[in-house]
């Protein structure tokens, strides 16, 4: 092991690797480049496109769009009907707008821990924070490996729970041959720049009932009545009507355009990213790190975040010099998360402690996320291998 300040620190690249980068291609920039032309630049054609696209590609009846996950998540408690006080269950392990979106919705949000191997919110945990204000779960398929659906499944039907799911990596996620997003009542997407497709920032809701649809519909969009996008067009000037007091959730025909063309190549970025961590999963397989659990029989994992663990005891360095060694190597790294109870604003709301949540505290100590994009050359990808194994032998 070489510390950083050590000959680890020369960089073996001269450009910078910026963690999560997208893979843009010419088609989404033409579109792009045609939607500013028409002049129709909000919502629009090309978001109905891009919703009728991924609600296929789904094979679900009912896909709307909005402006990120974060929104997709807020609709959805709202549409799911919970009422203040109402206690939903996460997990600990995830970004902080899961855990923001129950509290922007004004429920009470409720940790579970995760487990260790998978990293996802175990569902024996779930099952000792039920109580009778307990109204919905909200599991996360993190790094895109989908939870334990079936034991979800389970405690959802027991106790007549809504059931949303965070997607926001998950969008190639299948259990069991079911893909993630229509196992529950609502699913919900991110196209966020470093997701596995992009519209910059972008959301989408998958509904299991069409009504919720069109609520979330109106409520991304001030609470106006059906269809209000189009009181523009050329159809002529429609009058709308508030129905609700609702949010700017709605998403634009520019981001809309990228979608298109971003979702036409799913599969082509998901086989890319499939061997960019099979080749991680190769170089470091003697390195005392920790390495992502294999996918489980019968599973399909997005390949959202390759994350090791680097932990001081075995590795000889810790986690924070570890990211600080690869920057110094010129490669982007991601902290894919410290765990919720970390955070200042939760300790002080909610009491919670790290502690309480050891093995989400653990791993959120111990993690590093390396880059694992479509957009990585080979190259990349040795420099990357070469900047670790450099660290860490
Ligand atoms: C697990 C998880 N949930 C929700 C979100 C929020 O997504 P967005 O940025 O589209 O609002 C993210 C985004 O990083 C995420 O990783």
């Amino acid at each position: 092991m070489k510390r950083s300040g050590e000959e680890s620190t020369l960089p073996s690249r001269d450009r910078f690797l910026v963690f999560g980068a997208p893979a843009i291609e010419e088609a989404e920039i033409k579109e792009v480049v045609a939607s500013l032309e028409s002049g129709w630049l909000g919502t629009g054609p090309k978001v109905a496109q891009f919703e009728k696209d991924f609600g296929e590609y789904k094979g679900v009846a009912h896909a709307v769009a909005v402006n990120s996950c974060t929104a997709a998540l807020h609709l959805s408690i709202l549409a799911a009907g919970l009422k203040p006080g109402d206690e939903v269950i996460t997990t600990p392990m995830t970004f902080c707008a899961t855990v923001n979106a129950i509290i922007h919705a004004g429920a009470i949000p409720i940790l579970a821990d995760i487990d260790p191997k998978t990293m996802n919110i175990d569902p024996a945990q779930v099952a000792g924070k039920i109580t009778s204000k307990t109204k919905a779960i909200l599991p996360v398929h993190f790094a895109g490996r989908p939870c334990n659906m079936d034991a979800l499944g389970e405690i959802v039907q027991e106790y007549n729970l809504t059931l949303i799911e965070d997607c926001a990596h998950a969008i190639e996620t299948e259990y069991k041959g079911q893909k993630a997003g229509t196992f529950g009542d609502f699913g919900c997407f991110s196209f966020y720049v470093t997701k596995n497709i992009v519209t910059g920032e972008g959301g989408m809701v998958l509904c299991r009932r069409e009504e919720d649809a069109a609520r979330i519909k109106m409520l991304a969009l001030h609470g106006m009545s059906k269809d209000a996008w189009k009181r523009f067009g050329d159809e002529g000037y429609k009058h709308y009507y508030v129905l609700e007091c609702g949010f700017k959730y709605n998403m634009m025909d520019l981001q809309g355009a990228i979608g298109i063309h971003q979702l036409q190549r799913v599969e082509l970025y998901w086989r890319r990213r499939q061997e960019i961590w099979q080749r991680y999963n190769e170089a470091f397989a003697g390195l005392l790190i920790g390495l992502p659990a294999e996918p489980e029989h019968g599973t399909r994992h997005a390949y959202h975040l390759y994350t090791i663990l680097i932990d001081e005891t075995k590795a000889g360095i810790s986690r924070d010099e570890f990211l600080g060694a690869m920057t110094a190597n010129n490669i982007g790294v991601g902290v894919h998360y410290l765990s919720i109870p970390e955070h200042p604003y939760y300790q002080q709301a909610f009491g919670w402690k790290p502690e309480d949540y050891s093995e989400a505290m653990r791993i959120g100590r111990q993690t590093v996320s390396l880059p694992l994009s479509a957009k990585l050359t080979d190259e990349d990808v040795d420099d990357v291998i070469m900047a670790v194994k450099t660290i860490i032998e």
